[in-house]
């Protein structure tokens, strides 16, 4: 039998080496749930058993690591401006398991805000809405849509009423989430220290040369709760190797000879086809951007910025999908439908066009939840040692586990 301290040594001399910078009290985190040969899975080569450790997908202790470390320091996708179309327009939104609401002010600005009352801390808005200002349920202390407090009735004594100026007054005011956004795609940066958003999102754009998103205009949006880890989703998203066996209408629109496993570049997943012909949803009924070749007609391109801003390009549209890790099982997942402009967006005559672009999306989503619920089952299994993932299709999944472990443990 050995001691306790030597056979920590002995596993730190096992460890495969990490490759990056690691926060010794992250991956001292790290190694307490998943120990060092799940470190070693995760890093092992793709003709291993390899990928992250069942722990991973379903303790609740990685998952509070991820929340933490990885939700909590990057920008997150929260919506598109134009499902805040007036003044007092509120979205609430769980980020890091945090709760946090958008807000439409009376200047038209869009700001966000820990969607907690300064008072006791109680949750303010639990639904989307439109309201006037933001009154607390417990004992109506009221916010400006500006996050100002602007009265307290009855906390000097009975019929008391504190009003407030105009005034800043950071003790008392909700307290704001730095906010920014792109073409009306809004993110949230918890942690107030994540680069610049134009900076973040460059890499991504630049994939896109061709096509000009500077009309794209917002038409609608579709959810689901999925009873799987987040991470399965993405893996799902990102590979297609899939296919030819879950999604027969995708592959009538590009057979499995078009198709390639995709690469990561930095924080960037891209990967593309060039579709035969277009179909409906996917190009055939709406305007295009403007001139764009041939190929880029039909190709199909979809990228992810890590962790969970995940962006699908055809010539008629910009889809968003992000998945919002709920528990170590299940996942919300919103998908924003932006089209190329005004006119596509609102002409009678592309009704039709638009519709069959959202159910597209609908139903390629449920044949997918199916499949990532008995993937999640699967996890259970104390039997799986890790996953035997294709080379030729499932690189970016197989790296996607190590970024994960090093978006984790990283400074
Ligand atoms: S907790 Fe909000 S007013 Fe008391
Ligand atoms: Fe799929």
């Amino acid at each position: 039998m050995v001691s306790g301290a030597q056979e920590t040594e002995h596993i730190a001399a096992d460890k495969r080496p990490l490759g990056f910078d690691a926060e010794p009290d992250a991956l001292a985190a790290v190694e307490a749930i998943i120990r060092a040969s799940g470190i070693n899975q995760t890093l092992a080569p793709i003709d291993c058993p390899s990928g992250l450790p069942n722990q991973a997908y379903t303790d609740p202790a990685w998952f509070a690591l991820e929340q933490s470390r990885i939700f909590a320091r990057q920008w997150i996708f929260v919506g598109s401006d134009g499902e805040l179309p007036e003044v007092g327009s509120i979205k609430p939104i769980e980020i890091a398991g945090q709760p946090i609401m958008l807000v439409r002010g009376e200047d038209q600005t869009v700001r966000a805000f820990h969607n907690v009352c300064r008072h006791r801390g109680t949750q303010l808005i639990t639904e989307p809405c439109a309201l006037r200002s933001v009154t607390c349920p417990y004992h109506a202390w009221n916010y400006r849509l500006d996050g100002r407090l602007r009265s307290r009735p009855h906390f000097r004594g009975p019929n008391q009423v504190e009003r407030f100026s105009e005034e800043v007054n950071p003790e008392l005011d909700l307290l704001p989430v730095r906010l920014s956004s792109w073409q009306g795609c809004l993110f949230v940066d918890l942690s107030g220290q994540a680069p610049d958003l134009s900076h973040w999102l460059a890499p991504m754009l630049a994939r896109f040369g061709a096509y000009d998103f500077a009309n794209i205009q917002w038409i609608g949006k579709d959810s689901f709760t999925i009873r799987a880890n987040w991470k399965l989703v993405l893996e799902n998203y990102m590979e297609p190797y899939h296919v030819f066996a879950a999604h027969p209408r995708l592959l009538a629109h590009a057979p499995m000879d078009v198709r390639w496993s995709g690469q990561w570049q930095d924080h960037v997943f891209y990967n593309d086809y060039v579709a035969p012909t277009l179909t409906e949803g996917r190009g055939a009924a709406l305007p295009h951007y403007p001139n764009l070749s041939d190929e880029d007609t039909r190709r199909g391109a979809w990228t992810t910025c890590f962790p969970t801003f995940c962006v699908e390009v055809f010539a008629d549209q910009f889809t968003v999908l992000v998945t919002y890790p709920i528990a170590p099982d299940e996942t919300y997942e919103e998908l924003h439908f932006f089209v190329v402009n005004e006119d596509a967006a609102h002409a009678p005559e592309h009704e039709e066009g638009r519709k069959g672009l959202l159910e597209m999306w609908h139903d390629l989503n449920l044949e997918d939840v199916a499949i990532l619920e008995r993937l999640q089952k699967g996890r259970k299994s104390a039997a799986f040692p890790g996953s035997l993932m294709s080379p030729a299709w499932e690189t970016p999944s197989h790296q996607l586990s190590q970024k994960v472990l090093q978006a984790i443990v990283e400074p």
